[in-house]
């Protein structure tokens, strides 16, 4: 039988918890997974494309309990950065109903671009179901303390980024 790849892709403006849980999931059920670390243009992120590549990166190296996980970088359509790495399957963590009209016209689009890639959705352990990246920015800007929702290597880089 093929290998059993699967595509985690994001932003990851930081990774959080949430994502991790998300990549564990997958992790049990496929082979091998690729944390693909993406550009979504409608969005100003707060670190650049190199930072959030190498972050999660080192989130995902420094978690013993992620074997057979890789990150790389996409460059242009996710679709046929999956097929590049023979990957079959793209999954997304889905955290409330507010996500769903997102997510489907997304998996739609990427069908229509590429109907060999299947789209397949996780929902995340029910304490991360809130969790979002600029949630976490949020509270960090205000002072807040995030060590529950980000590891802690994403910590070290949010006070070296904003000099705190
Ligand atoms: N736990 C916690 N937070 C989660 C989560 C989980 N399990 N799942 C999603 N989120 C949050 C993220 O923190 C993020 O929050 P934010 O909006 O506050 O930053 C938000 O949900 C979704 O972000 P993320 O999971 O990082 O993905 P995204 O929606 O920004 O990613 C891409 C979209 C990168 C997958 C998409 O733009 C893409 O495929 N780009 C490549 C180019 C391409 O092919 N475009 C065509 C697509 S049809």
């Amino acid at each position: 039988m093929d290998n059993r790849i699967a595509v985690v892709p994001g932003t990851f403006d930081p990774i959080t918890n949430g994502h991790v849980d998300i990549i564990k999931r997958a992790q049990s059920i496929f082979d091998h997974v690729i944390v693909a670390v993406a550009t979504n243009s409608s969005k100003i992120p707060l670190f650049n494309f190199k930072e959030r590549l190498m972050i999660t990166r080192e989130v995902i190296n420094a978690n013993p309990c992620l074997k057979n996980v890789e990150v790389k970088g996409v460059n242009g359509l996710l679709v046929d950065f999956a097929k590049n790495h023979g990957a079959k399957v793209i999954v997304r963590g889905l955290r409330a109903v507010s996500d769903f009209e997102y997510e489907l016209q997304m998996a739609f689009m990427n069908r229509r671009l590429n109907k060999n890639v299947e789209i397949m959705y996780m929902m995340p352990y029910i304490k991360f179901s809130f969790l979002s990246s600029s949630i976490v920015k949020e509270i960090f800007y205000n002072k807040g303390d995030i060590s529950q929702f980000v590891p802690e290597i994403v910590i070290k880089h949010m006070k070296d980024k904003l000099k705190y």
